[in-house]
């Protein structure tokens, strides 16, 4: 079993690390689509809509492809490239920044609702609580956070939250309306390297739908 900072060596940033991945092609979540849940939620997720380390742009495409006005972000310049490429054959509209999802405090846009497909548990301690604030800053009142995330099911290194702590985090300004323990989709070529919390078995991703109180 690897985590995280075995596939990427030592960084000495997540941004560092996160680069070095898109560097060496291929990464371990890029699947070509949206996580099954955000498909199966999608009705309920309405524009303007924001990706929130959108990486190559899987979710934010196929919500473009909705109707949706989308905004993608990602802190590394070769996802959002590659976003941008891929909008670009599909002939769809998604603006495409590179932008670190810590500032979103210190944003002037205001979406109805936020996808976050795989960022939120990559952060701990005072880094979450800064990222949540700026969540609730940049979601209109009564907006939706659409969450996909690891569970405590998995191998504690991947640092996977409890539904306790989700339930903590979200206690102020925050509305959990469904939470469920859900299969996520990995990247074939990663099968047999992460092959005690691949998809097979019981569900280890959370999906939550969260609403941001009036
Ligand atoms: C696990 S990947 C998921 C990518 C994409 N959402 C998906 O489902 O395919 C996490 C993504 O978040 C990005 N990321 C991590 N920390 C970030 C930050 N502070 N600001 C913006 N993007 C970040 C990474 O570069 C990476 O593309």
């Amino acid at each position: 079993m690897q985590n995280k900072e075995s596939f990427v060596g030592n960084p000495t940033s997540a941004q560092e690390g996160f680069t070095k991945i898109y560097a060496d092609g291929n990464p371990p979540w890029e699947i070509g689509k949206p996580q099954p849940p955000f498909i199966e939620a999608a009705d309920k997720v309405t524009g303007p809509v924001l990706d929130s380390g959108c990486g190559t742009g899987n979710s934010s495409l196929f919500f473009a492809a909705r109707g949706l006005k989308v905004t993608g972000i990602d802190f590394v310049e070769e996802a959002i490239r590659l976003a941008r490429a891929k909008a670009a054959e599909r002939s769809l509209s998604v603006e495409f920044l590179v932008k670190d999802a810590m500032t979103l405090g210190d944003w002037d846009e205001r979406f109805a609702s936020v996808i976050d497909s795989g960022l939120f548990h990559i952060y701990s301690g005072d880094e979450r609580q800064r990222y949540i604030q700026g969540l609730a800053h940049v979601l209109k009142p009564g907006g939706r956070l659409f969450l996909f995330s690891f569970s405590d099911k998995l191998p504690p290194e991947m640092g996977g939250v409890s539904k306790q702590e989700l339930y903590d985090i979200f206690a102020k300004g925050w509305d959990i309306e469904s939470l469920q323990l859900v299969q996520g989709e990995l990247n074939p070529a990663f099968a047999e390297e992460f092959s005690d919390w691949s998809p097979n078995g019981d569900p280890k991703m959370w999906f939550a739908i969260i609403r941001r109180k009036e």
